[in-house]
């Protein structure tokens, strides 16, 4: 017999239960130094769960770790920590009333003894900053709650490069689920040199074509037990998405494009704080995407829309008339959705249930007539729960404790079934599972096919593509231009997003 691979970390037999729930159960896998190991499955299949067991936040019910043949007992945080073990989290703790810099290094500055001052820890952010290639997102000195999604990520993921453990095993729970192609690209390379250096790095994603980019070996969990572990290069899309939810997925067929009907939306040199000189239009029937790099401005122009940010100057037409949201109260009467894109602190009660959460859309209209309308939305809600696969043991379950994904679909839900004349989602599938998204999009084409105007907000490239009637591209706070579906490509869409560097006049984003 061949000698097994090294290990740098082995989970045997790993079991994890909650209330009414088995997140894990006999789960085996050896994490290899040099190999880039993703991990998928369904929403709520147990992916983070694993992680936790990995980063000491949860001690495991059953089965054991070892690292070097020998048993270690990570019941800490610091204890995994110690021993080079770091979890990148899907939504990364950041201090709000502290700069980036003092973010990155949070979790160093007591043990060094050393005095930091602001300047020296902002030149060491930024050299690090440089280093990995993340200098055009991030600044050292912004504070952390003016940060993005996706600039957040990298704060986490900037805190254990620069931590005094050097990382054996660097865990990535879904990275790039709010990351755009750039910077994509830029975590990518990292991964790599991690990978050449010798660490264990552990990827979770639900999207395929990163998996076949960046992973050596795949392992597919379902209910919490590991279906099996496949190697890239031995494997396909189709027999994973066969290992992650048991059938195929039909592809999506967007209808023939064409009947599209009056312009619902219609912005006229719109701007706003973030950006300038917005124009375009969306019509009944149409689904527009909004698709450029994190900082282009896409979010702040819906929130905008949607009278969350004040316009500036410029005019928004809404059904043929000038409309001027002051708060979002005054959209969503008139007919507007948002469904926004940081689920946690815009759109769900997280200390709530599942069916509180389901009602709040509704509990503001207290106008008698609508008593009718309100249960049929409720009942509209509790079907796309249904429909989209939402994993929780009952209606009750708080959502806190739902997994990332089936938290997402709950927010959608939600707006889905308000049925706005237009309805703006940013990042509608984020953190959904392969299968829960081609469902999604069945649901927006069909919502299309009503006639609901749809504007979306996506970083996912095959997304844009395969949604989009007409592709409108951002690019610092302007328009950069539009796509029709017939020319839409990915190298399209890449043009127009991403700054060109020329020589005379080299851009700076940020
Ligand atoms: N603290 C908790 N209390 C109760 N149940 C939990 C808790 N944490 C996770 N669960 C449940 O355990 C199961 C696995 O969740 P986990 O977060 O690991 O899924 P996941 O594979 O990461 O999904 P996603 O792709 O949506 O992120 C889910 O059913 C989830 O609801
Ligand atoms: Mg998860």
């Amino acid at each position: 017999m061949s000698s097994s691979p090294p290990s740098a970390l082995t989970a045997t037999g790993i079991g994890k239960r909650f209330a009414g729930v088995t997140a894990l159960s006999e789960v085996s896998l050896d994490f290899r130094p040099g190999e880039v190991l993703a991990l998928m499955g369904e929403n709520g299949a147990g992916k983070s769960t694993l992680l936790r067991v990995l980063s000491g936040d949860h001690t495991p019910d059953d089965g054991r770790l070892e690292i070097d043949g020998k048993p270690v007992i990570f019941d800490t945080p610091r204890a995994a920590m110690a021993a080079g073990v770091r979890v990148i989290y899907q939504e990364p703790e950041i201090i709000p009333h502290v700069s980036v810099a003092e973010n990155v290094f949070v979790g160093e500055l007591p043990q060094h003894g050393r005095v930091f001052n602001r300047r020296s820890l902002n030149r060491a952010t930024q050299a690090a900053l440089v280093e990995y290639g993340f200098e055009n997102v991030l600044n050292p000195s912004t504070i952390g709650s003016r940060l993005s999604p996706a600039q957040r990520q990298i704060v986490e993921i900037l805190r254990v490069l620069t931590a005094t453990t050097p990382p054996k095993v660097i865990a990535f729970d879904e990275p790039t689920s709010s990351l755009s192609e750039h910077e994509v690209e830029a975590l990518f390379r990292l991964i790599r040199r991690l990978r050449d250096s010798g660490v264990a790095v552990v990827y979770v994603s639900h999207r395929m074509n990163e998996i076949f980019r960046v992973a050596d070996r795949v392992a597919v969990l379902r209910d919490g037990k590991l279906i099996g572990v496949k190697d890239a290069t031995a494997t396909d899309e189709n027999e994973l998405v066969r290992m992650m939810i048991g059938r195929d997925l039909s592809e999506l067929r967007r209808r023939a494009a064409g009947n599209a009907g009056d312009v619902v939306l219609k912005l006229d040199s719109v701007t706003t704080d973030d950006v300038h000189d917005i124009s375009f239009e969306v019509r009944a029937g149409e689904v527009v995407c909004l698709a450029g790099l994190v900082g282009a401005g896409r979010s702040e122009l819906a929130r905008a829309v949607f009278g969350d940010l004040p316009v500036r100057s410029g005019t928004v037409e809404f059904n043929g008339k000038p409309f001027h949201a002051r708060n979002p109260g005054d959209a969503v009467r008139a007919g507007i959705g948002l469904a926004p894109e940081e689920r946690k602190t815009d759109a769900l009660l997280m200390q709530r249930s599942v069916r509180d959460n389901v009602s709040i859309a509704v509990l503001k209209r207290i106008r008698r007539f609508r008593i009718v309308r309100r249960a049929k939305e409720r009942a509209l809600v509790a079907e796309y729960i249904r429909e989209l696969r939402v994993r929780t043991p009952s209606m009750e379950q708080e959502v806190r404790k739902l997994s990332g994904g089936n938290q997402q679909k709950i927010v959608l839900a939600r707006w889905l079934a308000r049925n706005p004349k237009l309805l703006i989602l940013d990042e509608p599938t984020r953190g959904v599972d392969v299968g829960a998204k081609a469902e999604i999009y069945r649901i927006i084409d069909g919502l299309a096919a009503e006639g609901m105007a749809l504007l979306v907000i996506s970083s996912d490239m095959p997304e844009v593509l395969s949604l989009a009637d007409r592709i409108v591209v951002m690019r610092g706070g302007r328009v950069a231009g539009e796509i029709a579906r017939a020319d839409a490509t990915e190298e399209a869409v890449l043009t127009l997003a991403i700054p060109a560097l020329e020589p005379a006049e080299e851009e700076v984003a940020s």
